[in-house]
């Protein structure tokens, strides 16, 4: 299996209206893939703007955010890409699309690292923003998963909400459970009853 690393990745429309989502980018050899599912904005911007810089959210509302309908995020010019890069970032990475490997569900668009920059220093990991990581992944593919399996899953994530999350994962973990509730018809919340079966 290639690295996988979660990133939250900025490319520009064909107007130049700014497009940031959370995707994880497929390292391979020196460059980085990035491949999104059909129909994607993403993908009109690359074949428009074949330019994307990936960062690394300090605050983990950014990923959360983006796939609960809050995409408004400060961003910054890049250094050495036409391009925008989120403005409180670890750090980020700016790439030229070097080669498009089409694909009827799934392209591959090869990025060529142009520049990397640390921003910030990266003290230690927190489990609770590895949960909202991995909530967000969940909620993004609750077409795919029974209801049963997203309570399960969800259920064990909020044990770590619970035990290491300041506000901010907190209130990401809130936008989740929202949108997971209302997908699901539910009307209680999981971390309520943090670790318990649904
Ligand atoms: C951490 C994380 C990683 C993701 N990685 C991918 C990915 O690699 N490919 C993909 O199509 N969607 C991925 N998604 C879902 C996308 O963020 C979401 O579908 C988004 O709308 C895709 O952007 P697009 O609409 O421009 O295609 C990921 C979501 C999260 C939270």
């Amino acid at each position: 299996m290639p690295l996988i690393l979660e990133t939250v990745v900025t490319t520009l429309s064909p107007a130049g209206d700014l497009h940031l989502v959370p995707f994880g980018l497929i390292r391979e050899g020196d460059a980085y893939i990035l491949a999104p599912f059909r129909p994607s904005p993403t993908i009109v911007n690359l074949e428009a703007n074949p330019y994307f810089a990936a960062s690394s959210p300090r605050d983990i509302r950014v990923i959360a955010g983006a796939v609960t309908g809050r995409r408004d995020w400060p961003v910054v010019e890049c250094e050495a890409i036409p391009a925008k890069r989120l403005a409180d970032s670890f750090g980020h990475a700016e790439f030229a699309v070097e080669a498009v490997e089409e694909d009827a569900t799934r392209p591959r668009f090869r990025g060529r690292l142009v520049k990397a920059t640390a921003h910030e220093p990266f003290i230690g990991y927190n489990r609770a923003q590895a949960a909202v990581l991995e909530a967000a992944i969940l909620s993004t593919r609750l077409h795919m998963l029974t209801p049963d399996k997203i309570l399960t899953e969800m259920a064990y994530l909020a044990i770590a909400i619970s035990k290491t999350a300041g506000p901010r994962e907190r209130e990401a973990w809130d936008w989740i459970e929202d949108k997971i509730a209302s997908a699901l018809g539910r009307s209680e919340r999981i971390l309520a009853n943090p670790g318990a079966a649904p």
